[in-house]
């Protein structure tokens, strides 16, 4: 059996986000899709999910919205935790090659070796992030990051036309 590789589950990942972005209605909609297409399609995203700024909040706290794969304890973030605070305060990708030994990491499972956080922004504010976890270390490399930052980006653009 031949195995596909990364570069081409890539490809497919963009082709099918892009049609999902015109099929979709709302931000909602396209997030749900969006955690879906990247747990089923990419095979070392074992995690994915979108944290969201709770509107109002103070201090501010990222929520929970749309994920693939097993329940996590950490449902509200406040940004001065975790990585997902990380990225969301500063406004920048985080990615942690070995979950272990980045003191920041709150733990989701214990399988969990390495992560990614994308911030989503609507008019140059972040209103939330896409994160991604995986059972294998170093999981994401320079395609990976492009792949996920389209998402957001694409998540950001139909918020803004909300
Ligand atoms: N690991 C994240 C917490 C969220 S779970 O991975 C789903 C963090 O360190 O912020």
């Amino acid at each position: 059996m031949a195995i596909t590789s990364n570069s081409n589950k890539i490809g497919e990942a963009r082709t099918e986000l892009d049609r999902l972005n015109s099929e979709t209605h709302t931000a909602d909609q396209l997030m749900e899709s969006i955690a879906l297409l990247l747990n089923q399609q990419m095979l070392k995203y074992n995690w994915v999910g979108f944290y969201m700024l709770e509107p109002g909040a103070n201090p501010p706290m990222l929520v929970l919205g749309h994920f693939q794969g097993p329940m996590t304890p950490h449902t509200r973030i406040p940004l001065n935790q975790g990585i997902c605070g990380a990225a969301a305060s500063s406004g920048k990708t985080v990615i942690v090659d070995d979950v272990m030994k980045d003191a920041r990491y709150l733990a989701c499972s214990l399988e969990t070796k390495s992560e990614i956080v994308v911030p989503i922004f609507v008019h140059g504010t972040v209103v939330g992030e896409l994160d991604i976890d995986s059972h294998f270390p170093s999981a994401f490399g320079v395609a990976d990051r492009e792949l996920v930052e389209y998402c957001a980006h694409l998540v950001g653009k139909r918020m803004e036309n909300e």
